[in-house]
């Protein structure tokens, strides 16, 4: 598969229908995924990026069905990760004078991974190479969107911007432009992305995007590197990373808990009675980490304004669940939330202070101490739980 994508613009990548991991077994990707390679035919000719490794004899078959590979003046690797370098050795072997165009931390990257001494030409902020007919490949570093080697590539006159990682989606697709796809599916795997993936990076995300919003360059397209291409109105993907990275919340509250012999679940659900029963506006969601996705879950946890995190003590601490969880939580540096535990205990009952611990360490604004109910749940804790649910709106 390959198509044309706009004047002698090319895509060349692959759509992988298969992928349900991504990163070793830690995103699901429940619609797929897609590796957007892009083949720019003027005077000079451009690869840009490649595919994930497994496909690479495949790409580089399905290349050379589009242009001569000794033809390629330049290959530009936006970014060094596996999924978009990986066909690079396939090539590299046939093709090893040509210039691979990168960031001082893509040569480290890919050297790193490939350990190939290619022809780099290190690019920075504002480098650009000339590509005839009056169009050139200008480069935006962005370190950190999402690694050190990141950078953006924006081609004058057809006014496209190669932005790799950013702004895409693990969503494949067979019609490959953002207008033809299902919206409510679209929208949903770019949150699940920004959510997942570019939290951390948030402020970093505001400060690229008013970076380039000052060069003042007319943006037609924005082709990433996963997904679709942006070509209907490609600003609306902007304006939602700015609206996501700048402490973004819905009206929601979610609780995340663990349960052995449903204690906690039974506390879980009646903190959740209390909360609708204070406030009927605000939408409650409840997530048994156990069997839950975790990804749909950090999702869910992005969108909240609160959440509330429970687990049972077990050997004096917390159920694996929750504690997975929170890792990936504290790693990814929620801003601007509020939170609280909860959990049952028989003797011990360590879990409660474990949670508030781990919510605080993740930068979570603390409500109160939290809430503990020893043993089963009997209708004097329910009712607990409920107020429980009650105070903590008036909280948040
Ligand atoms: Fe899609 Fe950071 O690789």
């Amino acid at each position: 598969m390959s198509f044309q994508v706009k004047n002698n613009v090319h895509w060349v990548g692959k759509v992988d229908w298969e992928l349900n991991k991504f990163h070793g077994d830690e995103y699901s990707t429940h619609k797929g995924s897609t590796y957007n390679s892009y083949l720019i035919k003027e005077e000079k000719n451009v690869l840009i990026d490649t595919v994930w490794k497994p496909f690479a004899k495949e790409f580089v078959a399905n290349l050379k069905k589009e242009i001569n590979l000794e033809d390629i003046d330049y290959v530009v690797a936006n970014h060094g990760e596996i999924d978009h370098s990986g066909a690079l050795p396939e090539l590299m072997r046939e093709i090893p004078e040509t210039p691979v165009i990168c960031t001082k931390n893509g040569v480290k990257s890919l050297k790193g991974h490939y350990h190939k001494d290619w022809n780099f030409k290190v690019v920075e902020t504002g480098g650009k190479i000339e590509l005839g007919n009056g169009k050139s490949l200008i480069f935006v570093e962005a370190p950190m969107l999402h690694w050190p080697d990141t950078m953006f590539s924006y081609l004058t006159e057809d006014n496209i911007l190669f932005s790799n990682d950013a702004f895409g989606q693990h969503y494949a697709s067979e019609f490959m432009y953002n207008d033809l796809v299902d919206q409510d599916e679209l929208y949903t795997e770019c949150l699940k992305y920004y959510a997942n993936i570019l939290t951390p990076f948030s402020k970093l995300v505001l400060k690229k995007i008013e970076e380039f919003q000052s060069l003042d360059l007319p943006l037609d397209m924005i082709c990433t590197s996963h997904g679709v291409i942006w070509r209907d109105n490609p600003i609306q993907i902007v304006e939602k990373y700015l609206e996501w990275a700048d402490g973004y919340k819905e009206n929601q509250i979610t609780l995340l808990y663990d349960t052995m012999w449903n204690g906690t679940r039974v506390m879980a659900e009646n903190i959740a009675k209390g909360i609708r029963q204070a406030d009927a506006e605000v939408e409650v969601k409840l997530y048994n980490t156990a069997k839950s996705d975790k990804n749909d879950v950090i999702t869910e946890v992005f969108k909240s304004k609160a959440i509330l995190v429970g687990s049972p003590t077990i050997n004096k601490g917390i159920l694996t669940s929750t504690a997975a969880i929170m890792e990936e939580i504290k790693g990814l540096g929620f801003k601007e939330k509020k939170a609280a535990g909860f959990g049952t205990y028989g003797w011990s009952g360590e879990s409660v202070d474990i949670i508030d611990d781990l919510l605080d360490k993740a930068g979570f604004e603390l409500i109160n101490d939290g809430l503990k109910v020893k043993w089963n749940p009997d209708q004097e804790a329910k009712k607990e739980c409920q107020s429980f649910g009650k105070v903590l709106v008036s909280k948040i």
